[in-house]
C-alpha cells in the first residue's frame, strides 16, 4: 500500500522553526521514522512538502490515482483552504490529518480546520510522533 505524507507551508523549516512549539526534529527525521515503520506495516511512503497551495492540490490528485491512504499536515492551510478540502474530497481512501502542536490549545484562528471535514482521523498535540501514530493506524486499516 502506498501512503502519501503531505506537508504544507513552513514545514520545510521544521527543527529550526519555533522549536518551543514544533520541537527539534526535522522533516527528514520524520521521513526516516515513517520509512522504518512502513517496512513493518507492508506500506510504501511517498513524502512531500510544499509551500504552495496549488502544488499540494496537485500532489493530492496524484495520490488520487496512485495512493491507498493520505496523511496530511496542511499547516496554516488547514485554517484557510477550501481548495485543499475539495481536493481531498476527490480521494477515496482514508485520510488522517496531523498537527504537531495541539491547535485547540493555541490561538482561536487555529481551532478550525477545513480539512477535518474530510479527515477520517485527526491527531494533534503529539509532536512529530503524530506522523507514526497516523501511519500505524493507516497500516492497520489497509492491511485488514
Ligand atoms: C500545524 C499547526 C498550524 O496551525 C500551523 O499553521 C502550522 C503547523 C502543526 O503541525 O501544529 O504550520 O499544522
Amino acid at each position: 500500500h502506498k501512503i502519501y505524507i503531505l506537508n504544507g507551508p513552513n514545514l520545510n523549516l521544521l527543527g529550526k522553526r519555533q522549536p518551543e512549539i514544533y520541537g527539534h526534529a526535522t522533516l527528514a527525521d520524520i521521513q526516516a521514522d515513517c520509512e522504518a515503520l512502513a517496512n513493518e506495516l507492508n506500506c510504501e511512503i511517498s513524502m512531500h512538502q510544499s509551500n504552495h497551495e496549488g502544488a499540494i492540490i496537485d500532489t493530492i490528485h496524484q495520490a488520487r490515482v496512485d495512493g491507498a491512504g493520505i496523511i496530511i499536515n496542511p499547516a496554516a492551510y488547514s485554517h484557510t483552504s477550501v481548495a485543499i478540502l475539495d481536493a481531498l474530497n476527490t480521494f477515496d481512501g482514508p485520510v488522517i490529518e496531523v498537527h504537531i502542536s495541539n491547535i485547540h490549545k493555541r490561538e482561536a484562528f487555529r481551532h478550525h480546520s477545513y480539512v477535518s471535514a474530510r479527515a477520517d482521523g485527526v491527531i494533534a498535540g503529539c509532536g512529530v510522533n503524530g506522523y507514526t501514530l497516523a501511519l500505524r493506524h493507516l497500516g492497520q486499516l489497509l492491511n485488514q
